[in-house]
């Protein structure tokens, strides 16, 4: 095989997040690569409730249709992304006409209308919803997100549910970042047994994968990926990219270091990857995916956060306009040497 979803199809399915520009065929290099490599998509942002719900009474839809769209022209497994997050959420949602605050029944009727009408649209054609991302704070405690504060920790139970409700045969995942960190998931994996417990329809895991370079360790992520399959759901990892920079100030990072923002220290590599960072990136890529073939039998699918180096977050973050090299594809839509060694780790399996 000479594509990703070839390579990968006795063992799970490979997606990648795409952006308007991608699905709607304005950038067609994007578009044909996406079309060839993967079979399953994930919306980058034309999904969120701020895209697609804007305001009380106004449902965006045309964004979310077309990525709907380029999915089964595609043949794709489509996954829509997310119901209940506390960002990328208007502040009005929470709010009443007064602005005052809204009761736990105004908000809990809220969420079951916006489930009901956006899930309801997909119906059948949207496999796969993230219901409720990053709930879990790195303590392993609940998040105090408004939707926490405003209703309590039944929030989720009751998003799923009304997920099911408006489409019973889509999976419906539970989905977060650094639950390789033992505190969080724990609190993670305590949520799932109870959800499992009560009964709650919930079918799958979301790790999302934003890793760097050298953290977390194979063995962790093999542990992460063996704890939540135990609890006899199935494992996603959602959002794989791979930081290559330096470590800037970041609260949830093991060595905090103060690298100025902007400093060459924190942009390193504005010219290009050397080529021994390059090489690193497609060893740790290489590192991940074996993990994940050893585990293919708990899981669902792996999917990258963006196609190419030119458009991914992390260009924007933790500091804005930082050259980031996260991803398989290069500025100019090149494969990486990181693209050859996820293709033979399959190959070789
Ligand atoms: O669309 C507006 C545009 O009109 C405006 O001119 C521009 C100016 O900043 O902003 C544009 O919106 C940006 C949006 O992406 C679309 O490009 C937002 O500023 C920017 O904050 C937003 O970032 C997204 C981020 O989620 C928001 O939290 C990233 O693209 C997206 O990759 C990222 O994805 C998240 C997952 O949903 C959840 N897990 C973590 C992951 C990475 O942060």
């Amino acid at each position: 095989p000479t594509t990703l979803k070839d390579a990968y199809k006795p063992y799970f399915k490979i997606g990648v997040a795409i952006n308007e520009r991608q699905f709607d065929e304005r950038d067609p290099t994007a578009a044909a690569i996406i079309a060839s490599q993967f079979n399953t998509i994930s919306p980058e942002n034309a999904l969120k409730w701020e895209s697609i719900h804007p305001r009380l009474d106004t449902f965006n839809f045309t964004p979310a249709d077309h990525y709907v769209s380029f999915g089964e022209k595609n043949r794709m497994f489509i996954v829509g992304h997310c119901l209940i997050w506390h960002s990328q959420v208007p502040k009005w949602v929470f709010e009443d006409a007064e602005g005052k605050p809204l009761t736990r029944e105004a908000l809990l009727e809220r969420m079951h209308d916006h489930i009901r009408t956006v899930v309801g649209r997909y119906k059948g054609r949207i496999g796969g919803w993230d219901v409720v991302n990053e709930a879990i704070n790195d303590d392993g405690t609940m998040r105090q997100s408004p939707w926490f504060r405003i209703i309590g920790e039944d929030f989720i139970e009751k998003a799923f549910q009304y997920a099911h409700e408006a489409d019973p045969s889509a999976e419906l995942y539970y989905n977060d970042y650094s639950l390789e960190n033992d505190a969080k998931r724990r609190g993670a994996l305590a949520l799932i047994r109870k959800l499992k417990t009560d009964g709650v329809p919930i079918t799958g895991i979301g790790l999302q994968g934003h890793v760097k370079i050298d953290s977390p360790s194979a063995q962790k992520e093999a542990k992460t990926i063996e704890d939540f399959a135990a609890l006899g759901i199935r494992v996603n990892i959602s959002e794989l990219d791979v930081d290559v920079l330096p470590r800037t100030t970041r609260s949830d990072s093991a060595d905090v270091s103060t690298i100025a923002a902007g400093s060459a220290a924190a942009n390193p590599y504005t010219a290009g990857l050397p080529e021994e960072q390059q090489q690193a990136l497609a060893r740790r890529y290489a590192e991940l995916f074996n993990v994940f073939l050893q585990h293919h039998k708990s899981m669902g699918r792996v999917t990258l956060w963006g196609l190419s180096d030119a458009n991914t977050w992390l260009n924007n973050f933790p500091t804005r306009g930082r050259t980031n090299y996260p991803l398989l594809f290069d500025r100019e839509m090149k494969s990486k040497p990181a693209f050859t060694s996820v293709l033979d780790d399959a190959k070789n399996f």
